[in-house]
């Protein structure tokens, strides 16, 4: 065991550059950036990986079809496309892995050596059915019974199209060598998959057997070759899937700091992955890490699918909607808030504008957002912007102490679950709680006697208090919105940084001091301009 404290390590997968993002790859890499958010205000140490996968027959098709070479068809999308949205959801990765950047090209062909080296690599010849959608050799299995166009065929079951026939010389990976001991690694560690839908299926998938598996393609130009056989590259999963090695300096020299990050990070604590590619992650990745004498990952989360008319959306089908046409119009923090609260992580579900804009009306305009412009309003009226002393506290307003304190717990212990919904309901129940005690207590009453005047300041202190914890658990899903609310009650300036704040420290009661300066700032959340009706 290492000394030195384990860096919290999450990862997505590296998406296929094949085209432009769309809100599917948009959804992973928001709830790896409110993971890894939390975990760094719970004062950890985080590294946060994403990136793209550029390699492979897909992406050399795609440059083939428009009109460039797959390497300036990869520069040109990650440039334009893949990079900038990670700003456009405001997410804060530590690094962003290029399959095609040197530092990963050469450990790939390192860690294959290794592989080579332990026995695991034999040459043999290829014949099957092989799915340019899934880059993936099928099982007869895998394979369901084509409609329309296909009728009578058999298609993939996730791109709906029949494979392509391969006839290969490859090299080949002894997966087979490893079926007892996923099986044992899983047992013994139930919470390496998740949810348990996924852990079911991989252990029946691992019961059934594991056969070897071609690890190169001869008839791919586009890879990374073989060190040992030039005429073949890698097989493009067995290059991908390393990329959460090969970022974090696997086969760094001893001592320098790439080794020394490596020895922090790994085993990754949580892959995030989407259900349709968990087989890779959860049965050939760990097999791989294996035989390379590397332990497995802590955890694989396959989350469902965004669905559009039923079917998973992707960009094979072209039913991608873009992150931007929906952030330009309800903000990154409503994008965020909105894919983690209404939809079950780990279930599928489907976005729908209306349900959104009900949603962002309901919960954060009406409900948190004129809950903080009540408060900091009526701070400026009554108290000339200097938040009130707790002048008059009553049980009401230790039951709300103690309501915040359960609430920092509750909303903690489902994010080890990863289970987003169940956390944001938790702080939304809160919200709705303050809410109801201003509209209960009702300040602009209390305002009106000099008597009631005590109380008035309780009051007003309680919400700012709330706000404050409220923030700080919210942080990791809005940034930009519980900034300015930081700023709004005073906390910037008493605090410090909001994304300083030790997060489950957050219940603990009076940390706002009486005095700090209470701004109305701009509205949290404005009201929606409905987008103009196109006259037909
Ligand atoms: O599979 N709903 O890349 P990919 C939810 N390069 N998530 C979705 C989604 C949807 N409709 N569509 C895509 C690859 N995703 C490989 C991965 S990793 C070593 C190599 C998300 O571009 C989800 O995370 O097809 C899914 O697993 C991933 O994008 C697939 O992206
Ligand atoms: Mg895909």
């Amino acid at each position: 065991m290492s000394e030195l404290p384990k860096t919290y390590y999450v990862t997505t997968p590296i998406y296929y550059v094949n085209d432009a993002p769309h809100i599917g790859h948009a959804y992973t890499t928001t709830a790896g950036d409110v993971l890894t958010r939390w975990h760094r205000q719970r004062g950890e140490d985080v590294w946060y990986l994403t990136g793209v996968d550029e390699h492979g027959t897909k992406v050399q098709r795609a440059a083939e079809a428009g009109g460039v070479t797959p390497q300036q068809w990869v520069d040109r999308l990650v440039e334009e496309s893949w990079r900038p949205v990670l700003d456009t959801i405001d997410a804060k990765n530590d690094d962003f892995i290029r399959t095609t950047q040197d530092r990963h090209m050469e450990r790939v062909q390192k860690f294959w050596d290794v592989v080579r080296e332990n026995g695991y690599v034999f040459s043999a010849p290829y014949e099957g059915p092989y799915c340019v959608g899934c880059e993936e050799f099928k099982f007869p299995a895998d394979l369901v019974p084509g409609t329309g166009e296909f009728d009578g065929e058999m298609v993939c079951a996730i791109h709906g199209r029949p494979p392509e026939q391969l006839s290969e010389d490859n090299w080949f990976f002894q997966l087979s060598a490893f079926t007892q001991k996923l099986i044992d690694h899983y047992e013994a560690n139930p919470n390496a998959i998740r949810p348990q839908s996924a852990y079911n299926e991989v252990i029946s998938f691992l019961r059934g057997g594991l056969v070897d598996i071609s690890m190169s393609r001869s008839s791919v130009k586009w890879g990374i070759p073989l060190s040992w056989d030039g005429s073949q590259v890698v097989y493009v999963w067995f290059d991908a899937l390393l990329n959460y090695i090969t970022a974090t300096g696997y086969g760094s020299e001893p001592g320098t700091p790439e080794a020394e990050l490596f020895a922090k990070v790994w085993p990754a604590n949580v892959q995030l992955v989407g259900k349709d590619i968990l087989r890779f992650h959860a049965v050939y990745w760990p097999a791989m890490l294996l035989a390379a004498g590397l332990q497995p990952p802590q955890q694989v989360f396959a989350h469902g699918w965004l669905l559009v008319g039923g079917e998973k959306m992707s960009k094979s089908k072209l039913t991608g909607i873009s992150p931007d046409l929906i952030i330009d119009h309800f903000g990154s923090d409503a994008f965020r808030y909105y894919f983690m609260r209404a939809i079950a992580f780990g279930q599928d579900g489907s976005f729908s504008w209306e349900d959104m804009s009900a949603r962002y009306t309901s919960e954060l305009a009406n409900g948190l957002g004129n809950l903080a412009s009540r408060a900091t309003a009526m701070v400026g009226k009554y108290f000339e912007g200097k938040l009130p002393v707790d002048s008059a506290p009553t049980t009401v307003e230790a039951n709300i102490q103690t309501l915040l304190a359960e609430t920092v717990a509750n909303a903690d212990a489902c994010i080890d679950e990863l289970d987003f919904a169940g956390a944001i309901g938790h702080v939304r129940a809160f919200i709705e709680h303050i809410n109801g005690y201003v509209t209960e207590q009702e300040p602009w009453v209390l305002a009106k006697s000099e008597e009631t005047h005590d109380r008035l300041a309780s009051v007003l202190y309680t919400v700012c208090e709330s706000l404050r914890a409220i923030a700080v658990l919210y942080n990791p899903v809005m940034p930009k919105a519980m900034q300015n609310m930081w700023v709004a009650i005073g906390a910037q300036e008493a605090l410090g940084e909001i994304a300083d704040q030790d997060l489950t420290e957050a219940g603990a009661w009076g940390q706002l001091p009486a005095g700090v300066a209470v701004t109305k700032g701009a509205s949290l959340f404005p009201r929606l301009v409905e987008p103009e009706v196109e006259n037909s």
